[in-house]
């Protein structure tokens, strides 16, 4: 692809800019799908397209509402579209966040639909559309759209600029085609995302589902095995690219494993032979964390000698705080933290520390390096990069994960120890295990995670969807 144009649409932006105190900060936010685009876009210096969110971002465009990104070392260009507070409100907090999110994430949470949602939904993805057609320089450039919140922008796009290469990729589930069926817009939604020419999902299990739900609701021709769906007259081709992330190489400046130990130890008045888990997430119902402090709690009942000697650093980015459920989620979790510091802790030991803050990911690298143990315990997760990231901070290939099976990337490691996070007893078993867990053996199997974390990176992930157009750009240039 080289020398085409490459488009980026995502909600979320890379970089916000924030007024603070010490004048404006910039920020990147907790977001897997900022993790592994990033460096997509660092390598191939095109423009990303994304929500100007930030307090200051308004005051750090230029007049075309561009900025050039990362502020250290700029490679790309960042696209600001603003939304009114109505917009926001609508398409992103309402059908975004309560009904898609819920709706595709196996999590219990009753998805909500609105048609008010829904008429701003469209409208905004109508606004991010037209935003690709005027940043686009040629009638041909390579859009990657992203995720849940532009499930109609593809065919948007495609009215508009017809020679494009669009390629989407579901950074969520997509659940089965009963469930998705509950959606009073899933024809749309699906008529949507058939304007892509590549359409992606992290694990081949999503991709059957979403065959089947088009099948189910769509006039069209589907190829099971090779994954193609023939929609009025068009192609789109659905596949599987496990997103990861970039492998770190040049970390020279972060601090070793040894120093993380104890200065994170130093820092929460512990002994050098405290152990720890950590655990890093948004504070969102799907991560199943409160099922994975109720696990802590049942470890240490069974195993009362942990009591004093262990803890568990949990780090929670706030997320989507202005909607009911998060906020009655965030409550749920407080308080259930402070019942089992109640109950195990005193005034110099805590066992649950819950740090609801964002972090930045140096930071997070530090408890990575720190912990004994890493729990990823989610009730439902497209792929969940926590898990990847602790692996890649391991150099010293000791620690080890806890990992949910109803992640994406439980597919790819199975040597974590793999549990169903619902089933307290199984979890508490296995953070038992991982952290008596013999050296020898967290070697084992941190060296095989290691080593296929470093081969499919994102580089990989990128690589394989853009040969992929490329090879579909080149046939369309063939037949045409
Ligand atoms: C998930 C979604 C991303 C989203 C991220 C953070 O990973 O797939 O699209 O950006 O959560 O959520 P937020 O609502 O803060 O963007």
């Amino acid at each position: 692809l080289s020398g085409d144009e490459v488009l980026v649409v995502s909600n979320r932006e890379p970089y916000l800019h924030t007024r603070t105190r010490n004048g404006i900060e910039v920020q990147r936010p907790a977001s897997g799908l900022i993790t592994a685009v990033e460096p997509v876009m660092r390598a191939c210096s095109g423009t990303w397209i994304a929500h100007g969110s930030g307090s200051a971002d308004k005051e750090s465009v230029d007049r075309n509402d561009r900025v050039a990104v990362p502020p250290s070392n700029p490679s790309y260009t960042l696209r600001r579209v603003w939304l009114t507070k109505e917009e926001e409100q609508g398409y992103y907090y309402g059908f975004a966040n309560e009904g898609l999110w819920p709706l595709c994430h196996i999590a219990h949470v009753r998805p909500v639909f609105r048609s008010t949602d829904w008429e701003q939904y469209e409208a905004v993805n109508q606004r991010f559309a037209d935003a690709v057609v005027r940043e686009a320089r040629t009638d041909d450039p390579v859009v990657l759209v992203q995720d849940y919140h532009f499930a109609l922008l593809p065919r948007m796009v495609r009215e508009q600029l017809p020679k494009a290469t669009i390629i989407t990729f579901w950074h969520i589930p997509w659940p089965n085609s009963e469930s998705f069926g509950i959606c009073p817009w899933r024809e749309e939604l699906l008529d949507g995302l058939l304007g892509s020419t590549i359409l992606g999902f992290h694990t081949p299990f999503h991709c059957k589902n979403f065959l089947e739900t088009v099948d189910r609701y769509l006039e069209t021709r589907i190829e099971h095995e090779s994954g193609t769906i023939s929609f009025g007259g068009k192609l789109t081709q659905v596949e599987q690219y496990p997103i990861s992330i970039a492998w770190p190489d040049g970390d020279a400046n972060m601090p070793t494993v040894a120093e993380c130990r104890s200065s994170v130890r130093a820092e929460h008045g512990m002994s050098h032979d405290h152990l720890l888990a950590v655990g890093v997430d948004r504070l969102d119902y799907t991560k199943g964390i409160i099922e994975r402090f109720q696990a802590v709690e049942r470890m240490l009942e069974l195993h009362p000698n942990l009591i004093g000697r262990f803890s568990m650093i949990q780090i929670a980015a706030p997320t989507r705080s202005s909607l009911d459920e998060y906020q009655n989620f965030e409550a749920r979790v407080r308080a259930l933290v402070q019942r089992i510091n109640n109950r195990f802790g005193n005034g110099n030991y805590l066992p649950i520390i819950l740090k609801a803050e964002h972090h930045g990911s140096d930071q997070v690298t530090r408890y990575y390096r720190a912990a004994e143990v890493c729990m990823v315990t989610s009730l439902h997760d497209g792929m969940n990069l926590v898990a990847k990231e602790f692996i890649a901070s391991r150099y010293d290939d000791r620690g080890v994960l806890v990992l949910s099976q109803f992640t994406g990337a439980a597919r790819e490691l199975p040597e974590a120890l793999v549990v169903n996070p619902y089933h307290i007893e199984q979890s508490a078993d296995a953070l038992y295990r991982a952290v008596t867990m013999p050296e020898i053996e967290q070697c084992e199997r941190m060296r095989s995670m290691r080593s296929l974390v470093k081969d499919f990176n994102i580089y990989r992930w990128a690589g394989r969807m853009l040969l992929d157009a490329a090879r579909v750009r080149q046939r369309e240039r063939v037949v045409t």
